[in-house]
């Protein structure tokens, strides 16, 4: 099979291809990244020379590119986007472009070329919020009400890979999932940004009153999932993929990791909360379980304890992005 992943070089589509490639070894993969700040082939070191593998440095938003890859592929897994929901709402105009128009330029291509699946990997956000202290959970039938610049062109993107199924049977799927941590994720979401600030003697930057609940989905259950979309799923299908944890609200993850890096709660710092927070995400998963037999097996713990040791060992891969750039960016946003 010919994959053309999009968005391979950041964080989940590089933990994808690596997933993918070690199981499929007899697949071919073509990685299309257009390397924003988010973007890094230090991910992909460990294939580039497998001739399975080719990268290319280029726009999802370029059709004559998109064209040409797209009529060498079977199976689009379209993971290109801006990503980070602070970043959308200090300056929207990329999330319109690239999380939208792109996946315009790709559903067109897809068509065009008759790929057999147009596999789009989206986000819980596009639901909006959950009330804290609810048992409600999101599941495909929960209306779109996204909140933040990023969640409103996800749910955009959604919709058109929707309207090009039912309006030109285009063979899609899509995934809508939570918020995922692992190796290689940029430090600027929660996670990484919390550990590696611990590694730099840095403080912890909580938004708030720290009392917002994510539902967390380890990199490999995600990509394992998608592979399950790919082989079991419905076409025009929307699956929605959580992970293991219940409830846990930021504060307490933040907890948990310096605890686990015998650090004590002097390093927590409140900040100014995010305009139009969302309170509570929490996912239903037992459609997908019952439909493609997913469910999460990686515990929260455990695999934060392993995320952590892996950007213990991985220092200068962090430390190489922690410069320039991401210093203004992290200036600005946190008021330094
Ligand atoms: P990321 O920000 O780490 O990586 C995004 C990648 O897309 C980067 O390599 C970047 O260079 C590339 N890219 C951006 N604009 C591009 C363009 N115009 N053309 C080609 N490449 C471009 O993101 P991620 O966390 O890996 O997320 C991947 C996908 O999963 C996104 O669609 C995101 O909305 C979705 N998602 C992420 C999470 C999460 O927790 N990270 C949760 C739910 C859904
Ligand atoms: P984030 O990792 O940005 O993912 P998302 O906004 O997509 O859920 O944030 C996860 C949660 O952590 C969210 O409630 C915002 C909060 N947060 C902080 O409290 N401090 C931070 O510095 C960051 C980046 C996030």
């Amino acid at each position: 099979m010919r994959l053309l992943v999009t968005g391979g070089a950041g964080f989940i589509g590089s933990n994808f291809i690596l997933y993918w490639l070690k199981k499929y070894p007899e697949d071919k993969v073509v990685n299309l990244d257009k390397l924003t700040y988010a973007g890094n082939l230090e991910n992909l070191k460990s294939i580039e020379k497998n001739p399975n593998y080719e990268f290319v440095h280029g726009d999802i938003c370029n059709p004559q590119l998109v064209n040409s890859l797209t009529s060498k592929t079977d199976v689009i897994i379209h993971f290109a986007a801006e990503s980070h929901v602070d970043r959308s709402i200090m300056d929207p105009a990329p999330f319109i472009k690239t999380n939208i128009e792109g996946t315009y330029v790709l559903l067109e291509a897809a068509l065009k070329n008759k790929v057999s699946r147009f596999h789009h990997v989206s986000t819980d956000e596009v639901f909006g919020a959950l009330p804290l202290n609810s048992k409600e959970l999101f599941d495909a039938k929960t209306p779109y009400a996204p909140r933040s610049p990023y969640s409103a062109s996800k749910a955009s993107s959604d919709h058109l890979v929707r309207a090009y199924h039912t309006t030109y049977n285009l063979p899609i799927t899509i995934s809508n999932c939570s918020n995922n941590f692992g190796p290689l994720q940029f430090p600027e979401k929660l996670i990484p940004l919390t550990i590696t600030n611990i590694l730099e003697g840095k403080k912890v930057p909580v938004y708030g009153d720290g009392l917002y609940v994510r539902d967390w989905l380890y990199v490999e259950d995600h990509c394992r999932a998608i592979d399950l979309i790919l082989k079991k799923g419905k076409l025009g299908r929307t699956y929605l993929i959580g992970g293991l944890t219940e409830d846990i609200p930021n504060i307490e993850v933040i907890k948990k990791i310096l605890k686990k890096m015998n650090q004590d709660e002097s390093l927590i710092e409140y900040v100014k909360d995010r305009p139009g927070h969302d309170r509570r995400y929490a996912i239903d998963w037992s459609e997908s379980e019952r439909e493609l037999g997913y469910h999460p097996t990686y515990s929260f713990d455990e695999y934060l304890e392993k995320t952590i040791d892996w950007y213990i060992e991985n220092k200068s891969w962090w430390q190489s992005i922690k410069t320039g750039k991401y210093l203004e960016y992290y200036d600005k946003q946190y008021n330094r």
